[in-house]
């Protein structure tokens, strides 16, 4: 079959073909904690569901506004402005298939063959993918524990060429948890109205920061107030990833040019999605919070103080460890000598049926990253098998 050059060189998502993979396991008998992809261990409130069933019955089943119904873009408006000081009105507003849809109907409403879309590492990688499937370059900014996995404006204006066309944004990020402050976005901000850049803000782990509130990119200066495009949904805040709802919120000439590009491609998501997040949009229970933090801090103890693994910088956002494996490289277990993320990932979960991602799929091979929005005592019994396989190290 001759394929398209596009599509020819894609491979499927990385964390959720170890997911599928793992998930096999578990349904085969094996008992496997699974720590591996960004799901939560909470689901839609209440409400939501009430209203997404009570939408089935009264038909609210045909199509919709392509960009969503109304009610919900204002919403997500009124969400906007109270929440995150930002000002979009329910037009510059589109309602997508999560997250994920809405940063792919900006990449290919943006970029041009040979655009440079400025990305710090480690990163989720579909970020890298989206760009080159739009025909874009993704310009990484490789950064690590010294920095927090932060950019700073140095490192920032050495990447920016006169094809830098995007700069993307992901606070809290995936996979490190570490979240900009309004200084350091502050500090940003300067070389970013100075070479004229425009930014995807990616926000989805925003209401998931334990550290004392969250800045969007957006409210940080007048020039970035006009110029973000900030991406945010449903997935994490609200346990509602199967419901695939995620927006962009953009400045007003953009926003016709993705309503445009939705409406060819997939026209609106579920209509009983929408009911359901308009439902849920004043919800957010802030419990998910605090059990997410109890084993955020549980857990950055055990990799610090009982493992040979290091997290120097307490994550201050989303639901996920990144540490640094380089002092186990070079060790063995039972004779098979680690050499790197991979191959400890898959030792992890042979020999203590632990599943984690290697830090390659991130672009980031000396890290695994542990995703522990679980139960606590998922997460107590998780340490203690990492703790008796690390012990069997030589
Ligand atoms: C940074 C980031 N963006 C987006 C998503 C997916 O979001 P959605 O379910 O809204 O597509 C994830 C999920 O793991 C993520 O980590």
């Amino acid at each position: 079959m001759n394929f398209s050059n596009h599509i020819s060189s894609l491979k499927p998502s990385a964390t959720l073909a170890l997911n599928d993979k793992v998930n096999r396991m578990i349904a085969q008998g094996q008992d496997i904690i699974n720590l591996t992809v960004g799901e939560l261990n909470y689901y839609e409130p209440e409400i939501a569901r009430e209203r997404a069933k009570e939408a089935i019955d009264k038909h609210f089943t045909h199509y919709t506004d392509s960009d969503g119904i109304y009610d919900l873009r204002q919403a997500i408006s009124e969400k906007l402005r109270n929440e995150n000081f930002l000002n979009y009105k329910p037009e510059q507003i589109t309602v997508s298939a999560g997250g994920k849809q809405a940063l792919f109907n900006c990449f290919f409403t943006l970029i041009d063959h040979g655009d440079e879309v400025i990305v710090p590492t480690p990163c989720w990688s579909t970020y890298l993918t989206q760009i080159k499937l739009c025909g874009g370059i993704p310009a990484t900014i490789s950064t690590d524990e010294k920095t927090n996995f932060k950019i700073t404006p140095v490192m920032l204006e050495n990447a920016i060429t006169p094809r830098t066309k995007l700069l993307l944004l992901n606070s809290p990020s995936n996979p490190t948890g570490a979240a900009y402050s309004e200084n350091e976005l502050k500090e940003l901000s300067g070389i970013i109205r100075k070479h004229k850049l425009l930014v995807i803000s990616y926000e989805i782990y925003e209401r998931l920061v334990y550290v004392s509130h969250y800045v969007s990119v957006g409210t940080v200066s007048e020039y970035l107030q006009e110029n973000t495009i900030t991406i945010n949904g449903f997935s994490k805040s609200f346990g509602m990833t199967g419901w695939r709802i995620g927006y962009s919120a953009s400045p007003i000439a953009i926003a016709e040019k993705i309503s445009s590009l939705q409406s060819q491609v997939t026209a609106n998501i579920s209509s009983i999605s929408q009911i359901a997040a308009l439902a849920a949009i004043n919800h957010f229970n802030p419990e998910n919070k605090v059990n997410l933090q109890e084993n955020r801090d549980y857990l950055y103890k055990f990799i610090n103080e009982r493992s040979p693994l290091s997290v120097p910088n307490l994550p201050e956002g989303a639901f996920y460890l990144f540490p640094n494996i380089s002092a186990v490289v070079g060790k063995s277990f039972k004779g098979k000598m680690i050499k790197n993320s991979s191959e400890l990932c898959s030792l992890l979960l042979e020999n203590a049926q632990i599943a984690v991602t290697a830090g390659d799929a991130f672009v980031a091979p000396n890290n695994i990253r542990i995703s522990y929005a679980k139960s606590m005592n998922e997460i107590v019994r998780a340490a203690q098998k990492m703790a008796r396989f690390f012990a069997q190290l030589s």
